[in-house]
C-alpha cells in the first residue's frame, strides 16, 4: 500500500511516499533561509512558501519514488498542532487530492508522528505500552502511549519549549539560527559545568524560561566586563545545553520509574543533538531501558513520519477522516 505523507506544520514543506512502513521517498523544501534574518519563524512567510512549494515537493516525491499519483492508496496529512496558515495549506492540498484521486485521507498529530519516526522502515516492532519523549522547537512533552489512539500527556513544559530556548539564546548571543545545531556544534564537554544553570521542574512538568533569562543576564554581565567573546559564549552555551538536556533526561527517567515502562520512543528536532543521543544510549547500556531514538534524518519535520503514522492509524485502528476535518493550531 502506497501512502503519501504531507507535512506543512511549520517551515518545512515535505512530501513522502511510503510502501507500508518503508520510506520510498522523502522530499523537503524548507523556508528556513527566509526566516533567518528575523531570528525566528514568521508565520506569513512560512504560509506563502508552502503555497509556492507544495506542488513542487509533491511531484518530486512521486518522481523519487518512481510512481504516478494514481498509485497512491492513502493520503496522510499533519492537521495539528502547528502554525494555522501553514497547516491549512497541507490539509487543503490533501483534501483536494483525495477528491481528485478518489482516495481516502487521514489527519495525524504532528507530535505523535515525531515519536512514530523510530518505527519507520521497520527498524523496530511496535510494542505497547511505551513512553515517548518529544523535544522540538514548539514542544517538550513526555507521553504514555497505550496505543496510537490512547495517548496521555504525563509532563510538558509550562512555558518555552526546549528547542525554542536553544534558538532564542543563540539569537541573543549572535551565534546564528536555528540555535540548536549551532549550540550542539559549539558544545564543549570541558565547559559543561563551568556555570551551574538550573531548569524548573514540577513533577514531570518542566520550565525553560528561567534558564533562558539566566543566560540573558550573563550576557549583560559579561558584556559589561568586556568578556563576552567566543570562548565565554562557548562556556555559557555548553553549561546551558548540559543543564537543559540533563533535566529532560532526568525527568524522562523519573517517568520510566513511576510507570515502570522501560521503552521510550524519542523524536523531534532536538533529538538530533549529539550529546542527548549519546547520553540516552549510554543510559540504555547501563540500565537496559530501551531508548528508541528517531534516526537523525527523521528528527526534524518530515513527511515520512506522517505517512508512516497515517498508514498505521488507517490499517490498524481503522481511523478515517471526512472532508469536514479541520486543521487545529493546538
Ligand atoms: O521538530 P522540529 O524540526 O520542528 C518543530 O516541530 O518545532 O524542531 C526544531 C527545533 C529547533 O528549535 C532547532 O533549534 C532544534 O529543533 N534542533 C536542535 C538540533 N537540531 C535542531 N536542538 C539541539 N541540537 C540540535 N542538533
Ligand atoms: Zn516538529
Amino acid at each position: 500500500m502506497y501512502t503519501l505523507g504531507i507535512e506543512t506544520s511549520c517551515d518545512e514543506t515535505s512530501c513522502a511516499i511510503t510502501k507500508n512502513c518503508k520510506v520510498v521517498s522523502n522530499i523537503t523544501i524548507s523556508s528556513l533561509k527566509e526566516h533567518k534574518k528575523y531570528g525566528g519563524i514568521v508565520p506569513e512567510i512560512a504560509t506563502r512558501a508552502h503555497l509556492q512549494n507544495i506542488n513542487i515537493v509533491f511531484n518530486l516525491a512521486l518522481k523519487s519514488a518512481d510512481i504516478t499519483k494514481e498509485k497512491i492508496d492513502l493520503i496522510s496529512v499533519t492537521n495539528s498542532p502547528g502554525l494555522i496558515g501553514s497547516l491549512v495549506v497541507g490539509v487543503n492540498f490533501a483534501k483536494a487530492l483525495s477528491l481528485a484521486l478518489k482516495k481516502p485521507f487521514i489527519g495525524v498529530n504532528h507530535l505523535h508522528s515525531h515519536f512514530f519516526a523510530p518505527y519507520l522502515d521497520y527498524k523496530r516492532k511496535i510494542k505497547f505500552p511505551f513512553l515517548s519523549l518529544v523535544v522540538s522547537g514548539g514542544h517538550t512533552e513526555i507521553y504514555l502511549v497505550k496505543n496510537f489512539n490512547d495517548i496521555k500527556i504525563l509532563g510538558k513544559t509550562r512555558d518555552d519549549a526546549c528547542g525554542e530556548v536553544f534558538d532564542k539564546i543563540a539569537k541573543a548571543y549572535h551565534l546564528g539560527y536555528p540555535g540548536g545545531p549551532v549550540i550542539d556544534k559549539l558544545f564543549n564537554d570541558a565547559y559543561k559545568k563551568e556555570f551551574s544553570f538550573k531548569c524548573g521542574k514540577i513533577g514531570l512538568d518542566l520550565s525553560f524560561s528561567g534558564i533562558k533569562t539566566a543566560l540573558m543576564y550573563k550576557k549583560i554581565q559579561m558584556e559589561k566586563n568586556g568578556r563576552f567573546d567566543l570562548k565565554m559564549k562557548t562556556k555559557l552555551v555548553s553549561s546551558f545545553q548540559y543543564a537543559a538536556l540533563e533535566t529532560i533526561v532526568l525527568t524522562t527517567l523519573e517517568a520510566v520509574k513511576k510507570f515502570k515502562i522501560y521503552r521510550v520512543a524519542c523524536g523531534g528536532g532536538v533529538l538530533a543533538n549529539r550529546y542527548l543521543r549519546c547520553r540516552l544510549l549510554e543510559i540504555e547500556k547501563k540500565t537496559g531501558i530501551s531508548f528508541l531514538i528517531s534516526p537523525k534524518k527523521y528528527t526534524g519535520d518530515n513527511a515520512a513520519m506522517v505517512a508512516g503514522l497515517g498508514f498505521y492509524l488507517y490499517n490498524n485502528l481503522g481511523i478515517k477522516h471526512n472532508l469536514k476535518m479541520k486543521p487545529e493550531a493546538n
